[in-house]
């Protein structure tokens, strides 16, 4: 293996590819190699960013800039900490210390936000658990729901505290707990909310599990929480019309914002990057057709080709279904039951039947979407 040698000297990386090779367990090796490793300036991750996720520049770059530091800053650390401290992996990771630059992301259903935390892991190569918030809404204990998330967060590093405590960790519909939100569910969205203060900050814990206890701590876990936040947009720009601020409200969203919504100012502090989402539109859509590299269209091309019949669209069959799908006002979750619904007949019918080219137009999506 290859350690970049900026600021360390041959003997230093000798002993990390030593120490490395020691280390039992695959994947700990891969996960401490590929952060060790890591080099992504943030317009790096941005490029291979985006042959996944098509529009929202302004926010992958915030969030690809946030990304890149906090595994660059981890890198520099382990590297230090390695050597330091003879090599222990664990002790290493317990004795650096990194600025968190948990994110925010805010955006309408099915704009990218959990796609794109879950692509950043995959291109930086650390685990990620995805976090549906809406069920803390209905379980009132909290302790319960932070210790789940460690658990969670455990199981996809394959059981590996310290893989897991360099993962990422993503709340999805953070805006769920906010407290009007949850009002009337009895159960106090502040209680939900401070319950995860802790763990955000970078906390040390033990998880149990069976009767293992394993001690795992989130001070290097990057956070991120994306919501709808539905009419947050009015609260920001009555903020504005009164401060008389004039521009584009996805440029000044501020913490008050979101305190206003009904977010705990403590839990909106430690979210210090915030990204605001566009809504897609058509041409998103239709360019996450064609050029996102895991596509749903894509996806039924390959499924086709398998059965020797090499799937075409029209460019007015492209747009044709990027309209419906936009009328949808789910996002690109849209694409993928259109394109479904478009195909069912053919997918059924054509395998078996007929091989070559099988061209989809603008008159056959009409007919099959009615
Ligand atoms: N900007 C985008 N570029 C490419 N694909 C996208 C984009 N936004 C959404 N998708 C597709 O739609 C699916 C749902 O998007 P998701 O990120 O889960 O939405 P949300 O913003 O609600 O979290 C993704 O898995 C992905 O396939
Ligand atoms: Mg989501």
């Amino acid at each position: 293996m290859m350690i970049p040698d900026d600021g360390i000297s041959k003997q230093k990386a000798q002993r990390i590819e030593e120490k490395i090779a020691q280390m039992r367990g695959g994947q700990e090796m891969d996960a401490v190699r590929e952060i060790i490793e890591f080099d992504k300036t943030p317009s790096v991750l941005k490029g291979d960013m985006d042959r996944f996720v098509i529009g929202q520049e302004q926010g992958k770059k915030i969030m690809c800039t946030a990304i890149s530091f906090h595994y660059r800053r981890l890198s520099q650390a382990l590297k230090k900490g390695m050597t330091d401290s003879g090599g222990d992996i664990d002790v290493a990771l317990r004795n650096t210390t990194t600025p968190k630059a948990n994110i925010m992301i805010v955006g309408p259903t099915g704009c990218g936000k959990t796609y794109t935390g879950e692509t950043a892991s995959n291109l930086v190569g650390v685990s990620f658990v995805h976090e549906d918030m809406t069920k803390f809404s209905e379980v009132g204990y909290v302790g319960q729901n932070a210790s789940d998330i460690l658990v969670d967060l455990l199981l996809a590093a394959g059981g590996n505290p310290n893989v897991a405590q360099m993962g990422i960790v993503y709340f999805d519909e953070i805006d769920k707990i906010a407290t009007e939100t949850i009002a009337y569910k009895d159960v106090s969205g502040r209680g939900v909310q401070k319950g995860l203060l802790h763990m955000v900050d970078g906390s040390e814990n033990t998880v149990h599990i069976g009767k293992e206890r394993i001690s795992l701590s989130t001070k290097h876990v990057l956070f991120i929480a994306g919501g709808a936040f539905e009419n947050l947009d009015t609260i920001v720009k009555k903020r504005m019309a009164r401060q008389g601020i004039e521009g584009n409200w996805r440029h000044y969203l501020m913490a008050d914002d979101l305190v206003a919504f009904g977010m705990e100012r403590q839990l909106v502090g430690r979210f210090p990057v915030r990204v605001v989402y566009d809504q897609l539109t058509t041409q998103d859509l239709k360019d996450i057709m064609t050029q996102s590299q895991d596509s749903a269209l894509l996806a039924y091309t390959y499924d086709l080709k398998a059965w020797g019949i090499d799937l075409e669209f029209t460019d007015d069959a492209l747009s044709e279904i990027a309209r419906r799908a936009e009328q949808e006002g789910t996002g690109a979750r849209g694409l993928i039951s259109i394109i479904h619904r478009v195909l069912l007949e053919d997918m059924y019918r054509l395998p078996g039947n007929y091989t070559g080219e099988f061209v989809v137009d603008q008159n056959t999506v009409r007919e099959r979407l009615g």
